[in-house]
């Protein structure tokens, strides 16, 4: 449709949609950490518009820090083997941790996640994910606080890229076939 511009199929949540989970998710994570404290880490660059939307909802004091990983492997698809450009600067010992993603896809890569941080002495480690593909699954994820589940089909905006483009989109949308060669 041409309202979304040549490149995109269709809106498939809206910035009010994304909004409207942002506030739910926020009020669940106050009341859950009430008292407690709270290191909110957010894996790049996927999570960088959930970390900031999110964190600014929260009434409850936190600390961010970032990670950056790669998959192994070719293609485009997660491997599962997971290899990290940026760790964090954070010493986990005690804290409680809540990983912020986008987007879990097949899991592989909060899979490997969750048990690198839980490795560090934490008190807990939990998952934020705004969107979830429940039909793409490879590896068990328990998120949580999660936006949507969604069909498998390539979604860019919201943080989410192809190609590194399209991050910067207020909303999700699918991309239309042509820009991926389809
Ligand atoms: C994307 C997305 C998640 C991950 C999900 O990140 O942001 O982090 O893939 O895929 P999975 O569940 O199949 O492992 P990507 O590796 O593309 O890096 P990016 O965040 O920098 O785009
Ligand atoms: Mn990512
Ligand atoms: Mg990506």
């Amino acid at each position: 449709q041409s309202d979304v511009g040549p490149d995109l199929a269709e809106v498939l949540l809206t910035e009010e949609q994304l909004t409207k989970k942002l506030d739910e998710m926020a009020a669940q994570i106050d009341a859950d950490y009430a008292g407690k404290d709270l290191l909110l880490v957010g894996v790049l660059k996927g999570a960088v518009m959930v970390m900031a939307d999110l964190s600014r909802r929260l009434h409850h004091p936190v600390q961010m820090d970032w990670m950056a990983v790669s998959s192994y492997g070719s293609g485009t698809k997660s491997s599962g083997v997971v290899r990290i450009l940026m760790d964090l600067r954070s010493d986990l010992t005690g804290r409680n941790v809540l990983i912020v993603e986008d987007i879990i896809d097949s899991g592989l890569t909060l899979s490997w996640l969750v048990s690198n941080l839980r490795s560090r002495g934490p008190e807990s480690v939990e998952i934020a994910s705004m969107l979830r593909k429940p039909d793409a699954a490879q590896a068990d994820v328990d998120v949580k606080y999660l936006g949507y589940d969604i069909p498998n089909e390539f979604v860019v905006g919201y943080g989410l890229d192809y190609a590194e483009n399209y991050r910067n989109l207020p909303f999700v949308a699918t991309l239309a076939p042509h820009v991926y060669g389809g």
